[in-house]
């Protein structure tokens, strides 16, 4: 009962329950905000563990200003906000809450797809400016979803989710990733390299995670390569594809539109992206729904509090740290 746990932002409970009954002391950051590298800096200081977000960027300097602390247990599937080679240097555990978004993000990519190819939004912003000139046999065409071909960037639970979804839709499926997915072959998808993909897909959707090697995977090249009707979807992470190179394919016609729930540079985005009328654009909800995000808080919250009883946290992304650490 002597841990001193820090949580950067407000979150759903179970997690700020769990964790206070391990702490001695919860500083809890009030505001629901992201806080700045120099707050960050400041509330992590004697902390034992950290319950930290996608929105905080834990470097080096965050990592030394919280020595001593034995966990920073991430509320979210995706670590790239966290440099987990300098924790693992330090001997700080880092961990993850894989799994529990897996259902609820490949239900937003459906909305995504859906969305862009028969222009849902687009519809929408019609009616409320009631423009609905009445039906027209060439008004607001989109493109045919069923019995077209996906194409999914990623071998991983969440590409597989999305998979399933497609086999009511009637889809030819086809994945890229660097090893092959039994979990995809099992549903029919049949691996392809990614040109292939590009070049063959009706929908391109991504769910790889951030890298050295996935940043801009998708730019004016692979764009170039697929089809003018095809459409791409990202709900991984931003630079994952090059926005300008987007942003210039979507004006010029060089895909068909675009269905977006993650950026670059959140929460902003490139300049003219707004006004693609081809794009859908979503505020990262892609793990937003009230379920979703209390599983995440839990499995955060049980991590830390795993971390903090000297046991192996269960989604452990830094296994090196625990063999110098434990
Ligand atoms: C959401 O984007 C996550 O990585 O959990």
């Amino acid at each position: 009962m002597s841990h001193r746990i820090v949580i950067t932002r407000p979150i759903p409970e179970p997690g700020p329950g769990l964790v206070a009954k391990v702490a001695s002391d919860v500083v809890a950051n009030r505001e629901d905000r992201p806080l700045s590298p120099e707050e960050l800096r400041r509330i992590v200081a004697g902390a034992d563990g950290v319950l930290c977000l996608l929105t905080d960027a834990i470097d080096a300097d965050v990592l030394d200003a919280a020595a001593g602390c034995r966990v920073f247990a991430n509320m979210a599937v995706g670590y790239n906000n966290v440099d987990v080679a300098a924790a693992t240097a330090r001997g700080i555990l880092v961990t993850n809450t894989p799994g529990v978004l897996t259902e609820c993000t490949a239900d937003l990519t459906w909305a995504l797809i859906l969305g862009v190819a028969r222009r849902v939004a687009e519809g929408d912003v019609e009616m409320r400016a009631g423009r609905f000139p009445g039906w027209g046999p060439l008004y607001l065409l989109g493109g045919d979803v069923a019995g077209a071909t996906l194409g999914l960037v990623g071998p991983g639970r969440i590409a597989a989710a999305v998979a399933r979804r497609a086999a009511g839709f009637g889809m030819r499926l086809l994945y890229h990733g660097r090893r092959p997915s039994p979990a995809l072959e099992a549903i029919g998808a049949t691996g392809v390299a990614l040109d292939r993909l590009l070049n063959e897909s009706d929908f391109v959707s991504l769910h790889v995670p951030l890298s050295d090697e996935t940043r801009h995977l998708i730019g004016a090249e692979a764009l170039g390569r697929m089809k003018r009707s095809a459409y791409l979807i990202n709900t991984s992470r931003g630079p994952v594809v090059d926005e300008r190179a987007l942003v210039a394919a979507l004006q010029e016609g060089t895909i068909a539109g675009a269905g977006l729930d993650v950026y670059e540079d959140e929460p902003r985005m490139a300049d003219g992206l707004a006004e693609c009328s081809n794009a859908l654009l979503l505020p990262h909800l892609g793990s937003a729904t009230l379920g979703t995000r209390a599983a995440m808080s839990r499995i955060a919250a049980e991590n830390l509090v795993a971390a903090l009883e000297g046991g192996r946290p269960p989604n452990l992304v830094n296994p090196e740290a625990w063999r110098g650490a434990g």
